[in-house]
């Protein structure tokens, strides 16, 4: 059997026994979807937003990115979020790195990567904010593991800059946002940063006529 045809096959067996557990199930989920979470994490096979949750289908919106991006010119990012803030109304968004990640290690070195190297970008600009604390950091390891930390910490913060993060606080004070960072090696979501519905940033970035 092909790789791909063993996935058909489970699938297959999956919703078989979903319908002997609950005949309703999957008449219950094709009518609506009301999710509590957004979560935006990195597409690393290893990080899979329902498994390491313990959610089921219908729990959580989900979007992936290489190294769990927010980038306020990413239509599908922004897309996603205004559907998840305005039309689901979920009342908290996850940002999930993870220890190890190759698309912030990647972003640590001098090695072109073609046209990954404009995501990736995103990820140095971060590194730059915190080189001191970064470079002060003996071993290789621990060091990306940190950046990991501070850009999940950023990518929470790009959020509430966007026009939709603060009108939905401004309006409807939610959702509140969450970085977390998981660990390959024992599975934990270990929290980072957070900002509640309102919590003050650069004035810079406020809006003041949402
Ligand atoms: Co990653």
């Amino acid at each position: 059997m092909k790789s791909f045809e063993k996935l058909l096959l489970t699938n297959k067996a999956w919703a078989k026994e979903k319908v002997e557990d609950d005949p309703e199930y999957f008449l219950r989920q094709a009518k609506i979807q009301t999710p509590e979470f957004l979560w935006i994490g990195c597409s690393d096979s290893r990080v899979p937003a329902n498994e390491v949750t313990g959610t089921a289908p219908g729990e959580i919106f989900v979007h992936r990115n290489i190294a769990n991006m927010v980038v306020h010119t990413d239509l599908n990012l922004l897309s996603v979020l205004d559907y998840a803030v305005n039309h689901l109304k979920v009342k908290h968004i996850i940002v999930c790195g993870h220890y190890g990640c190759g698309g912030v290690k990647a972003s640590m070195t001098q090695h072109s990567l073609g046209i990954i190297n404009k995501w990736l970008r995103n990820i140095k600009d971060v590194y730059r904010i915190h080189r001191d604390e970064i470079d002060g950091i003996p071993d290789e390891e621990a060091r990306a593991d940190r950046l990991v930390e501070l850009n999940t910490k950023e990518q929470v913060m790009n959020l509430a800059k966007t026009s939709i993060i603060q009108a939905a606080w401004k309006h409807h004070q939610r959702p509140h946002l969450h970085g977390w960072v998981y660990g390959l090696k024992d599975g934990i979501l270990n929290p980072v940063f957070d900002m509640a519905p309102g919590t003050h940033i650069d004035p810079l970035y406020e809006y003041d006529n949402l």
